[in-house]
């Protein structure tokens, strides 16, 4: 079991590089289900969840290697199984991606329905409304979502929510159906319009993504490719907020600003400049930061997926700020992390009030989700003396060597690798 270390309160400077996106990635691996030509992907991100995915589709058929400098090459063209086994599924909420490509090449798939986690319940109804008006018969079946279909029809499809793993089950599921299908109240994160972009760069006829409504011409067959995978722009998003943090200034390299305008305005509102180039931003601040109120809601409004990052830094903050999470029910773990640093957080609801104070002080602590734990790498690098977070496995899914890289900004960290105690 590995932890990391952190001996905090040292300013850090310098600049970082952002990886590919783990949540573009994903779907778009789950999209080269539909392809029948050789797929080459570029800038996949060296996370677990890549190489779970990877599994996943070698064991549907997919021939796929991985050829070094984050680069993927896969080979769907073979005869493919039309059932995802359960042992891989049941480690990642994403590999439910391929029920859409599955669906929509075979007619035919039988996915184990992905439980809960940490954050919520995170049910699949939207994903599974949608198979069913574009044709699929929906059925539970020991466990699994079985969809079957004759054929796919077109359809018109109104989402109860932007939900963005729907959307894009949907929009895949849509490619090869017979006719026009319209996705309506479409999730609009940036990782919809990569997939979006990847899936027409093999043949797809996609337009609107990005917007809420996104229209999809049914095609007879899908080819290959070569795609390039955009940037994190949670990992960038992360790296601002330590830039805000430990005053910097932290140049963000390999990133698109314009993905995160809601972070970067909340960044300003709390006092830290952030100057923005074409695929960099640099952070820097100087003094304490101050109190800010955010909201998290679908895209373009605040990520939840920078939630627990933010609320750090208002740890430290002059004054009250506030966190209210819309998208998931239960996604304040971190709050009695960052008590145990010396935080003063209060919720009420799906709100949390953090009580700025002056210095928090170093303490074991627990990466309990992924992005939770970029919060206690965060915290751990502006608090006073030494943090110790374990259940790093967490950090490990969504940030590729992230001690390596804060290591260059002059950070005091470290991992270490625990033997696993003798029974
Ligand atoms: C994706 C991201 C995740 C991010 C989330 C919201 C990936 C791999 N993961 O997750 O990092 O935090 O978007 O930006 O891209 N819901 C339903 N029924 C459904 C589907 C969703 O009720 O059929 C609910 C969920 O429980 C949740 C909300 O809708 O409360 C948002 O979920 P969704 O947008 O689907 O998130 P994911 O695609 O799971």
């Amino acid at each position: 079991m590995a932890k990391i270390l952190i001996e905090g309160g040292k300013s850090l400077s310098g600049s970082i590089k952002v990886s590919g996106a783990k949540n573009a990635a994903l779907p778009i691996m789950a999209g080269v289900i539909l392809s029948t030509g050789p797929v080459r992907l570029t800038n996949v991100p060296a996370l677990n969840d890549v190489d779970t995915m990877a599994k996943v589709l070698q064991a549907l058929g997919v021939k796929s290697t991985y050829g070094g400098n984050n680069v993927y090459n896969f080979d769907a063209s073979g005869s493919l199984s039309d059932e995802a086994p359960y042992e891989l599924v049941k480690t990642m909420r994403a590999s439910f991606f391929v029920m859409g490509p599955l669906l929509a090449r075979l007619k035919k798939a039988r996915v184990p329905l992905p439980g809960g986690c940490a954050i919520g319940v995170r049910p699949v109804n939207i994903h599974l409304k949608g198979f069913e008006a574009l044709g699929a018969q929906v059925s539970i079946e020991g466990g699994c979502a079985v969809a079957v279909a004759e054929k796919l029809r077109g359809a018109r499809i109104i989402l109860d929510f932007p939900s963005v793993g729907a959307t894009e089950n949907l929009m895949m599921a849509a490619t090869l159906a017979e006719g026009r299908t319209l996705i309506e109240n479409s999730a609009q994160e940036p990782e919809i319009v990569d997939l979006a972009k990847f899936l027409n760069s093999i043949g797809a006829r996609i337009e609107g993504a990005g917007s809420p409504t996104i229209t999809i011409e049914g095609v007879e067959r899908l080819g290959g490719s070569e795609y390039r995978v955009m940037a994190d722009r949670i990992e960038a998003g992360t790296f601002a907020v330590l830039g805000a943090m430990t005053g910097g200034p932290v140049r963000v390299e390999n990133c698109e600003p314009d993905h995160l305008l809601a972070l970067i305005n909340k960044l300003r509102e709390m006092g830290a400049e952030v100057t923005c180039e074409a695929d960099a931003m640099i952070v820097r601040s100087n003094g304490r930061l101050k109190a800010v109120e955010v909201k998290t809601l679908p895209y373009p409004g605040f990520a939840t997926d920078l939630q627990a990052q933010l609320m750090a830094a208002m740890c430290l903050a002059k004054g009250s700020s506030s966190v209210t999470e819309t998208i998931f029910e239960n996604r304040f773990m971190h709050v009695s992390e960052l008590a145990r640093m010396g935080a003063s957080i209060a919720i009420h609801d799906r709100t949390a009030v953090v009580h700025g104070v002056k210095s928090l002080q170093g303490a074991p602590v627990s990466a309990t989700d992924l992005r939770a734990g970029a919060a206690m790498v965060l915290a751990g690098l502006v608090a006073e003396g030494q943090t110790e977070i374990s259940q790093v496995y967490h950090i490990d899914r969504g940030y590729e060597d992230l001690v390596g890289r804060i290591t260059k900004l002059g950070a005091r960290i470290k991992r270490i690798e625990e033997p696993v105690a003798q029974k």
